[in-house]
């Protein structure tokens, strides 16, 4: 276990701020070193938000410099593969935010170098790390549901179009709309509580009702700008281990004001347990249905979430650089939830079922 503190930058101030935040909760392992960012007022915004001594315009010349040993990825979804491994080729551990990248093709690139790299790779899976997902975790391995043969899971917004006007609206560097946004994360959660099944076969339906019209965003601009994302998508999914998986994703759509709500239900032979996160919510997310004497028995697990989802997700980062084990949310996964949200974007395409084995 190394004992001086890590010394780490971050590339991308806009939720690379939580990254900061994260790091700055463990001052006796990480010592917080660099901000890169192109947009110079925000640079330094956030840059003396949290003292950071080092900024920096041109994540090349960050890499260069040989000051930090670990870096946060921040940035548009279309900068990660380039970025991420020109971090990975300067030696440098590797913490990139989701999704993978924009494309499959551009994943695959990044789990290749990933692969041979001496840095470790990890992506910011971070509802994956929510106390209350790790209880669901430890009530599967525990065995409290037997078989596990259904998942529903979702995330929807009622108004939440993010960036207006910015590349959250742009195919091309995003990847996608809320699919690939928000229901990543629920795939990567529903994946990891299962133990990362393979994907079978895919149906998957996109539509853009509301973004294309600037309906249901959060900032009104008399232009409408250009929107090439989807703003729901569903998908029904075959895994490994005979269990189908329903979800469902929005960032617009008529529901109860100010819906912006994610969930996971599990659905086994001996009992279901579901996540119900209704706005961020911290406590009160978990219901366990299950029977006892024949008679059904509801249960209401005391789990509080204490912290946010980022600062796990850093300590977890920061924790396996410090004691050299694989991160636990690997490229590999990364790559194999980009194959899914390919697959849906695909079977949306087609209009028809895509299978991936
Ligand atoms: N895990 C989560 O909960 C979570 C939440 C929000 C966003 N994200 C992810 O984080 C990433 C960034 O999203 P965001 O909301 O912060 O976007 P954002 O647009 O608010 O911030 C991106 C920042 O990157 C900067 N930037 C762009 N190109 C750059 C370059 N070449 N070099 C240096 N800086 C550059 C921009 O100036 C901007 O400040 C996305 O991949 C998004 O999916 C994850």
């Amino acid at each position: 276990m190394s004992r001086s503190p890590l010394k780490v930058g971050v590339v991308g101030a806009g939720i690379g701020r939580h990254h900061l935040a994260g790091y700055r909760t463990l001052p006796d392992d990480v010592e917080i070193v660099a901000l890169c960012d192109t947009n110079e007022a925000r640079l330094n915004e956030i840059g003396s938000m949290y003292n950071v001594p080092r900024y920096f315009t041109d994540y090349n010349e960050l890499f260069a410099s040989g000051e930090i040993e670990a870096v946060s990825v921040c940035l548009p979804n279309s900068l990660h593969a380039p970025v991420s491994i020109a971090a990975l080729e300067a030696g440098l551990h590797v913490l990139c935010e989701k999704p993978l990248a924009e494309n499959l093709a551009s994943g695959q690139k990044i789990a290749a170098v990933a692969a041979q790299a001496s840095g470790k790779f990890m992506i910011c899976f971070n509802r994956r790390y929510r106390l209350d997902v790790q209880w669901m975790k430890q009530a599967l391995s525990e065995g409290l549901l037997g078989r596990v043969y259904h998942v529903k899971a979702g995330w929807v917004r009622e108004t939440g179009i993010p960036g207006w006007g910015g590349w959250f609206l742009n195919k091309d560097i995003a990847g996608g709309g809320p699919l690939i946004d928000l229901g990543v994360h629920m795939l990567d959660a529903v994946m990891w509580l299962l133990d990362y099944p393979e994907p079978l076969t895919v149906t998957g339906a996109i539509q853009a009702n509301f973004g294309p019209r600037s309906a249901k965003t959060w900032q009104v601009s008399p232009t409408p700008p250009p929107y090439t994302v989807e703003d729901s998508a569903t998908a029904y999914i075959r895994l490994s281990g005979d269990v189908t998986l329903n979800l469902e994703t929005s960032w617009a759509s008529h529901a109860r004001p100010g819906m912006d709500d994610f969930f996971i239900t599990l659905m086994g032979t001996e009992g279901t347990l579901e996540l119900y996160v209704a706005n961020y919510a911290t406590e009160n997310t978990l219901t366990l249905y299950t029977e006892v004497g024949g008679k059904p028995v509801v249960t209401r697990p005391a789990v509080k979430v204490s912290r946010s989802d980022h600062e796990y997700a850093i300590a977890e980062f920061v924790k396996c650089i410090k004691e050299d084990t694989p991160p636990t949310a690997s490229a590999e996964q990364g790559l194999t939830i980009m194959q899914m949200i390919e697959a849906i974007y695909q079977s949306a395409a087609v209009g028809r079922e895509v299978v991936l084995t």
